[in-house]
């Protein structure tokens, strides 16, 4: 058991939150906190993590009774380390990241980061919404991505840890009319909650003052063995989607919406990513559509480690699923541990609306009107088998 001398370095740094935990271990633990405490309480601590556009950065940690420890910053609301057991006790990290700032600014290919306002791509850069032609951004060939040149993820963030409850923290950002070319002053909250199931629950809110496209998700990279040379391809992927969405050489959707049977899109079956991967040109980065049958948010998409026994279930209130298999990842980035990343050594899946919406009236509609709420939930969840 890791004793208080982590703790009082954690105090030291910054702010340790403890977690009221409506029982009697965790109380002790908070009323106790110069003597008795330890790692094995729930908590939310901060500490300063540097300064970027004028603004104080802040590397928030969130630890569940479990031991699972999750690292967040408030810039780009990055997800930056995930640190959970294996089968044989062990722990490691399953998501790609860095221990500093700077790896966040030299502006890796989204590691972790909360993605906004408009996750994905949109064709052409450009839109049209109430008569009036919007133009975006071209940040990936002539389309957009993932919110342009400064999306969400390159901005900082409010925060707000709380002490109540499940370690949690909120953070708040008012994105203003015309950032990146978009319509309205659109105000979104993200909540990343960390229970004892050892899940992370991550529910987005906004609101607009016009009318204005919104399709937010997180891009955490994800290996489950913690060991990224040893990539993704070993995985075992289920996805609950009879159908996915085809895309042309820009990975722009067609339009359709494409059976899955037959095909190397298939995963309604659990298969492993390598078994077909070679017959998908450039690799899996295709949006799936969620079959969404039982409930508000069902069980969507499981991916599993069969080596660290770690599985890791995916659960949300969105439509689509993004499954991206690390395709441009091509060995010259560095994980926090200094281990090169190769093509295929970590993945994502990035729950959302459907790429390119706003141009697809086919689409589930990702536009956003003033006096709307717009409310989603993604929840990832690990367990061990
Ligand atoms: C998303 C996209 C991919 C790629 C990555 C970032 O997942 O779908 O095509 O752009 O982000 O590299």
């Amino acid at each position: 058991m890791k004793k208080l001398t982590m703790v009082s370095s954690l105090l030291v740094a910054g702010s340790l939150f403890f977690v009221s935990c409506g029982n009697n271990e965790g109380k002790t633990a908070s009323a106790n906190a110069d003597s008795t405490t330890t790692t094995t309480s729930a908590a939310v601590s901060s500490a300063p993590w540097g300064e970027t556009d004028g603004k104080q950065v802040q590397l928030f940690t969130l630890v569940n009774k479990k031991g699972t420890q999750i690292k967040i910053s408030n810039y780009g609301g990055t997800i930056t380390s995930w640190v959970v057991a294996d089968k044989a006790g062990g722990k490691s990290n399953i998501v790609l990241g860095f221990d500093s700032l700077s790896g966040y600014l030299a502006k890796p290919p989204y590691f972790g980061a909360t993605i906004g306002r408009y996750g994905n791509r949109i064709a052409n850069a450009k839109f049209s919404l109430d008569g009036q032609n919007y133009q975006l951004a071209a940040n990936n060939g002539k389309n957009t991505l993932h919110g342009g040149n400064k999306g969400f993820d390159k901005v900082v963030w409010d925060a707000a840890p709380a002490t109540d409850g499940t370690p949690s923290l909120t953070l708040s950002y008012l994105s203003k009319e015309s950032e990146e070319g978009y319509p309205g002053n659109l105000k979104s909250t993200v909540k990343f909650t960390l229970t004892e199931d050892n899940e992370l629950q991550i529910e987005y809110n906004a609101e607009t003052d016009k009318a204005t496209p919104v399709n937010l998700t997180n891009h955490s990279y994800f290996n489950l063995s913690g060991d990224v040379s040893k990539g993704i391809l070993g995985h075992t992927l289920w996805i609950d989607a009879d159908r996915y969405t085809p895309v042309d050489t820009t990975l722009i959707p067609t339009g359709e919406l494409k059976s899955v049977k037959g095909t190397p899109f298939d995963f309604t079956t659990p298969h492993t990513i390598g078994e077909r991967i070679a017959q998908v040109p450039g690799g899996y980065d295709h949006n799936f559509v969620l079959n969404k049958k039982g409930g508000d948010m069902p069980l969507v998409a499981w991916l599993q480690d069969s080596t660290t026994g770690r599985k890791l279930e995916v659960y949300t209130t969105e439509p689509g699923l993004q499954f991206y298999s690390g395709n441009f990842l091509d060995g010259t980035l560095k994980n926090r541990d200094g281990q090169a990343i190769p093509k295929h050594g970590a993945l994502c899946l990035e729950t959302q609306h459907f790429p390119d919406s706003p141009n697809q009236p086919s689409f589930p509609t990702t536009i956003l009107k003033p006096g709307e709420k717009y409310h989603t939930v993604t929840r990832y969840k690990i367990t061990i088998q």
